[in-house]
């Protein structure tokens, strides 16, 4: 890992390899998702997400937990979240695909947090800015297709009561050199982030609460979400519940091949509002590319596709392994140029992102049948 490196959930930044991720993970105390960890999840699910089987979800916590309940016929529940702190690019969008994913092939119900409290604590956005976003993110999110009976959308702001009735008893537990330690906040921090924390756990054992009985919760996030788990993990034996259970991904790179695909630098991420054309001409000017410089050297020498930018998100968006081998096989070779290989992946990425904004137009009108409420459990 580059010494600059640095994952905290508020800050990502230098260059991120797979050595680096296995290390993190490692430091953060999480396990590898391994060969038969696959194996079993793909014997409930009967194949197995891309994201999995090239390892963008490559970590795990207590998953064996789930599947072990999942098995005995118990049930678990899903969370996941989003900061509404802009538009959303693919980067934002791939813990949601996994996500819904999984929902489908365990029929299961999700808890989908919306922070909009902790984007006005940490990011200069007003009241204006986070609605707009808030409302935006929600569409942008069930334009995936969630089951609407079993998504419930938890917006802070909206939840405030339930949320506060549970966090102090997380936050009466964390104490300020732990929130220092854990999440980088020194004195000149504001009083809000330290409690933050504390919001962010409750929908991780709210479904217990509400329920009046143990059901176990699975959180789908990218690691830099993990230091609020850890925590989370450490207080829920203390207050009477099960630790939650965690599957980490790593982040989708930015078009430049390292990093994470951000926010701020619109060249860099690809959005959810992008055309055809804009898709095409990011990857055509800024994928990095593992090809040769001239086509002659590329049919003679071919492409390095482990690093190729087009082809990495190429093989997430093809459901059948055997046409990504072809094609890294036809890359690497040379039979296939770089730009042929950014060309059929921009038209991948708008095939998605059209079919989302179809759906987005679809769901506009039911957001209120996602909405969290308590009475939908009972
Ligand atoms: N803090 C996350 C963000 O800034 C949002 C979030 C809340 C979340 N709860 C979560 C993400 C659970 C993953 C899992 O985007």
């Amino acid at each position: 890992m580059t010494e600059d490196a640095k994952v905290t959930p508020w800050e990502v930044t230098g260059i991120l390899g797979d050595t680096d991720y296995s290390k993190i993970a490692d430091r953060f105390g999480a396990k590898i998702i391994d060969r038969a960890m696959k194996e079993r999840i793909a014997s409930y699910t009967g194949d197995l997400h891309p994201f999995l089987r090239y390892d963008v979800f490559f970590a795990h916590r207590d998953l064996d937990l789930i599947l072990d309940a999942y098995s005995r016929g118990e049930g678990f529940y899903l969370y996941t979240g989003r900061g509404p702190s802009g538009k959303m690019h693919l980067g934002h969008l791939l813990p949601f695909m996994f996500t819904r994913w999984l929902q489908e092939k365990f029929n299961v119900d999700l808890i989908i947090q919306i922070t909009d409290d902790e984007k006005f604590l940490f990011r200069d956005l007003n009241s204006g800015d986070l609605n707009r976003y808030t409302s935006d993110n929600i569409l942008d999110i069930l334009s995936l297709g969630f089951n609407p009976e079993r998504t419930h959308i938890m917006v802070d702001t909206l939840n405030s009561g339930l949320l506060y009735n549970n966090a102090i008893k997380v936050a009466r537990h964390i104490n300020v050199s732990l929130a220092k330690s854990v999440f980088g906040f020194d004195d000149s921090d504001n009083v809000g982030k330290y409690f933050f924390t504390s919001i962010q756990a409750v929908p991780s054992f709210i479904l217990s609460e509400i329920l009046g009985r143990p059901i176990r919760c699975l959180i789908p996030y990218a690691i830099d979400q993990d230091p609020h788990f850890k925590v989370a993990r450490d207080v829920m034996p203390k207050i009477g519940y099960e630790k939650p259970s965690s599957i980490i991904s790593k982040f989708i790179p930015s078009l430049k091949g390292s990093g994470k695909m951000s926010s701020s630098d619109t060249t860099t991420g690809i959005y959810l509002d992008d055309d055809r054309k804009t898709v095409r001409k990011k990857l055509m000017k800024y994928a990095f590319s593992g090809g040769r410089d001239t086509a002659d050297e590329q049919r003679k020498y071919g492409a390095n596709p482990d690093i190729d930018f087009s082809f990495n998100v190429f093989r997430l968006l093809e459901n059948d392994p055997s046409v990504v081998s072809r094609i890294y096989d036809e890359y690497r070779s040379g039979q296939l140029l770089s730009g042929e290989m950014k060309a059929m992946t921009a038209d991948r990425i708008s095939n998605l992102l059209e079919g989302l904004s179809i759906n987005r137009e679809k769901v506009k009108n039911n957001i209120s049948d996602y909405m969290f409420s308590t009475d939908r459990f009972r």
